[in-house]
């Protein structure tokens, strides 16, 4: 395996450009792979075991190149490890295969009007597989190396990125145990591969987002999942471990059959503490009803049990310095307290901003009984927090606003 890695990345690749977006049809793009195959990924692997990695890759510190991810086993022969895209061989005893030891990653690249072509915040990606990571003893990749890695798929790409308002090129970086193993413990051999493609809308509703306002989304509707649980205090939840995924699979296909876009996960243990929806964290907004402004609230990440959002991290960024009328929590939402908000909303790199028009609480006492939370808006589809946020957010992802983009700089790469 090693062999034949060591063969592929060595193989010619054009000189990177910021090509012009290919002549596709962009507006027909939904989340999935488009039956389209972007040409270039990423491919790199070290050996060695992951109970001497260092698990500080932060980057900068002499720590961050301790786990080898510089790959000395094959110093590659090409300018970088971008290899034609294609199929790689594992062994069947292989790690990933039998114990799920990987992590995978989500990232957007967006092309703004003026043809730039930008990553929106990979570092706070890197920071969190560092901390995967950790979590699953795969050793650490360098943040330098990750944020590299995704820029130079971008670049190779560069004909995939969307034009502007039309999706993004949406990056998966993915870290997994390669080497054969029988014992159940850590991989010898990791592999490390970023590849891409090209995305429209996360979910399927009638309309799809073409700009910076969000009134052309369409609220999703939830369902609270009874009987399954995602995550549990001490568990891996908190992190993007690939095996947080297909448990997940029963209750998104039961929940969809019932007529409804997505699940909403509440606490293991009570069954009575909003976590996230599918794959996105989960916000509401509660006005103050005596003054003017109101609360905007997410679940708390301290116990572990929620993914810490990308896209939640830069809501609350936004929320706290450009909203002065809105408070902003960080605390557990009980289900009951739904009765009191006015807008809801899911966020993730895949879902953006959605807004949620409602949301359904089965009973765990009555079966067949529920209580409905109604969020929609009419005609506008989403409320005023909802829109303001999801503006703010694109303005900065696009361009769109130079003082927000001056202020928020550092979350822009420009490839
Ligand atoms: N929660 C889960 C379980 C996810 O898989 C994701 C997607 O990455 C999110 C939340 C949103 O995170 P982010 O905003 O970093 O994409
Ligand atoms: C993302 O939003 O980037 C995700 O990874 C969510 C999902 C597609 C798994």
């Amino acid at each position: 395996f090693l062999a034949a890695l060591s063969l592929s990345v060595n193989a010619a690749a054009p000189t990177p450009t910021h090509a012009e977006p290919k002549n596709l049809d962009w507006s027909s793009f939904g989340f999935s792979l488009n039956n389209l195959k972007t040409p270039y990924m990423y491919l790199d692997q070290i050996t060695g075991s992951s109970s001497h990695a260092t698990f500080d890759g932060s980057g900068g510190g002499s720590g961050s190149l301790k786990s080898g991810w510089h790959n000395t086993k094959n110093p590659p022969l090409a300018r970088t490890l971008i290899t034609p895209h294609k199929a790689i061989e594992l062994e069947p005893s292989s790690t990933i295969l039998n114990y799920g030891q990987g992590l995978f990653e989500g990232i957007k690249a967006f092309r703004r009007p003026n043809n730039e072509i930008v990553i929106f915040r990979p570092s706070k990606n890197a920071e969190r597989c560092r901390r995967g990571c950790a979590r699953i003893l795969i050793p650490p990749i360098p943040d330098a190396t990750f944020v590299e890695a995704c820029s130079e798929v971008v670049r190779y790409n560069a004909e995939f990125v969307p034009p502007t308002g039309k999706g993004a090129l949406y990056l998966r970086p993915i870290v997994f145990g390669s080497a054969p193993k029988l014992g159940v413990a850590p991989s010898d051999e990791y592999t490390f591969c970023v590849w891409c493609s090209p995305v429209g809308n996360y979910f399927k509703t009638e309309s799809n987002a073409t700009g910076t306002l969000l009134s052309s989304v369409s609220p999703i509707t939830l369902l609270v999942s009874r009987g399954y649980t995602r995550s549990c205090i001490g568990g891996v939840g908190g992190v993007k471990a690939v095996g947080n995924y297909a448990p997940v699979f029963k209750c998104q296909s039961e929940t969809k059959e019932k007529g409804f876009n997505e699940a909403l996960f509440v606490d293991a243990k009570e069954g009575q503490w909003i976590e996230e929806a599918g794959a996105s964290n989960f916000f509401v907004y509660i006005p103050h009803g005596d003054r003017p402004g109101g609360t905007l609230v997410t679940p708390p990440l301290n116990n572990g049990t929620i993914l810490a959002g990308v896209t939640r991290d830069s809501i609350l960024t936004l929320a706290r310095a450009e909203l002065p009328d809105i408070t902003v929590e960080e605390r557990p939402i009980n289900l009951n307290e739904l009765g009191k908000a006015t807008e809801a909303f899911c966020c993730g790199t895949g879902a953006s901003i959605t807004p949620v028009g409602d949301i359904h609480v089965p009973s765990t006492e009555t079966e067949g009984e529920e209580t409905i939370y109604n969020f929609w808006k009419g005609e506008r589809r989403a409320g005023d927090v909802t829109e303001k946020l999801y503006k703010m957010l694109h303005d900065i992802m696009w361009g769109e606003d130079k003082k927000l983009e001056k202020k928020y700089a550092d979350w822009i790469l420009v490839v």
